[in-house]
């Protein structure tokens, strides 16, 4: 087996707030098949430590930014991870990015850099019995590496990954020293933003291929539409990145299989979980479409617009159960919603199991983002055989079909698919959705597309195998 060490701040499933997970849980077991064996290197929080009687030490880091610190070795739930077990810096009740309260960490600078320093360590050879080939640093958390490595003098090949480019892990110049980063490099051509250490430039000026989540997103992070200031860095290094398109794990997200839900085989087999979805939600019976929305709420992801659409949705039969956290105005805009209409409940909550079961009881899915790397859910959705409606915009606009007169006709409709940022072009989608929901043939059609489309990381992983090829030849 070739050897990647993949560094990331959180992986399925052990720590999870968002799709960063699903992809470093499910791409390592994708990537056997390619000849290149993944270790993840994950900080270790407190849910990691819990698995710790695995464990064994690798190495002692000694005094390791402000606290003892070492690497643990850790095989579970088929994937093998380094953990960085520093308990000053991991070892704490809540997130992995915000304390109780809601707050970032205020030391998130120095945690992440005490990641991507012992990244360098493993690069450089500290473990005796395995050495990586190619690194693979995902979003701003793993973005520090190629500052330690070139302080170290270790040459390795680098490939960075941007899941979203809206977070760019800034702080302030007075951390250089407390982060061990070198000074003579915060320049614009270095880890230096706008007068900020931005570990995520540090990562893609650091970087020997710049790799995003979709081909549309790849283009659309040039342009300053998308690129969050950073688009003319990436338009400088255009030639070294790609889009690779997420899959999802297939066994995971298997609605034959599937522990959390009444298991079924073709689109027919949803009803006994629409009927529990129904009552779980509090929502009558009702001949309309039942959508889901599974998401963090956060501007990105266009739950406001969805807000103002909800009237004609409703209006035209359509009921919606959401589940979500986040931004607390739209969570309580979404309650108040729910208190306004018997068409529309919401659960306030990050719940795992509940997702499975709102996939597979809905409809329809909906992703009104206004701006998606990839996006999961949708992806979710077509293997559950629930119908997406998604914005045109980066990985959605790459993964759903839309069923226009000529994608129906030609039988490869998938979803729907409505410009994005626009709350009136989300509501005609969604009265849309009404009628071809009122059309069963077509209905059953579009269903059968969407379950049958290729949504696991055979083509990707390929993808990523021959990237990680070309660096090493
Ligand atoms: P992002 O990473 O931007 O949040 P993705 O669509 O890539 O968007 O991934 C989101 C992942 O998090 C999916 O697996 C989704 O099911 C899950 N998720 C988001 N919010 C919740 C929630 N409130 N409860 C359960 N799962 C959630
Ligand atoms: C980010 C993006 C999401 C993507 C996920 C995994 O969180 O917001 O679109 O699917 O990363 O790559």
């Amino acid at each position: 087996m070739k050897r990647v060490l993949a560094v990331a701040s959180e992986c399925v499933p052990l720590v999870k707030t968002g799709g960063l997970a699903d992809v470093t849980g499910a791409l390592p077991r994708a990537m056997a098949g390619t000849g290149w064996g993944v270790r993840t290197l994950i900080p270790g929080y407190r849910p990691v430590l819990a698995q710790a009687a695995k464990a064994t030490e690798a190495l002692s880091l000694g005094a390791f930014f402000g606290g003892p610190a070492r690497i643990l070795v850790l095989r579970h739930a088929g994937l093998d991870l380094l953990v960085l077990d520093a308990p000053h810096l991991f070892d704490r009740d809540g997130s992995p990015y915000l304390d109780a309260q809601g707050n970032d960490w205020a030391d998130n600078d120095l945690r992440f850099a005490a990641l991507c320093a012992a990244a360098a360590r493993i690069a450089g050879g500290a473990l005796d019995d395995w050495v990586p080939q190619v690194l693979h640093l995902h979003d701003w958390q793993a973005g520090l590496v190629p500052e330690y490595l070139a302080a170290q003098g270790t040459s390795l090949p680098v490939v960075m990954t941007i899941h979203n480019i809206a977070f760019h892990g800034l702080t302030t110049d007075d951390r250089i020293a407390a982060l061990g980063l070198d000074p003579a490099r915060f320049l614009p051509d270095g880890y230096e933003y706008y007068g900020h250490v931005s570990a995520l430039k540090a990562g893609l000026v650091g970087a020997d291929r710049i790799t995003t989540v979709s081909p549309t997103y790849a283009r659309e992070l040039t342009t300053p539409e998308f690129g969050m200031g950073l688009d003319g860095m990436i338009r400088a290094r255009q030639h070294l990145l790609t889009g690779i398109l997420n899959g999802i794990d297939t066994d995971t997200w298997n609605p034959r299989k599937d522990p959390h839900i009444r298991r079924f085989q073709t689109p027919r087999g949803k009803a006994p979980n629409r009927k529990g979805l129904r009552a779980e939600f509090g929502l009558p019976d009702a001949p309309g479409p039942l959508a889901v929305v599974v998401s963090r709420l956060t501007a990105q992801k266009g739950l406001d617009l969805l807000l103002d659409a909800m009237p004609a949705f409703t209006g035209a039969g359509g009921q919606l159960a959401l589940l979500g956290s986040g931004d607390r105005t739209l969570e309580n805009a979404w309650l108040e919603a729910a208190r306004d209409s018997d068409a529309v409940a919401v659960r306030i909550g990050y719940d795992e199991t509940l997702a499975h079961r709102m996939f597979a009881g809905a409809d329809a899915v909906l992703v009104p983002s206004r701006f998606e790397p990839c996006g999961l859910t949708q992806l979710y959705a077509l293997r559950y055989g629930a119908v997406p409606v998604v914005a045109r915009t980066g990985g959605l606009a790459d993964t759903v079909i839309h069923a226009n007169d000529a994608a129906l006709r030609m039988g490869v409709a998938t979803g729907m698919v409505h410009a994005p940022d626009d709350a009136a072009a989300l509501a005609a989608a969604l009265v849309d959705l009404c009628h071809l929901h009122a059309s069963p043939e077509i209905w059953a059609h579009i269903q059968a597309n969407g379950m049958r489309h290729p949504v696991g990381w055979e083509a990707s992983s390929a993808q990523y195998g021959a990237l990680y090829d070309a660096l090493v030849s």
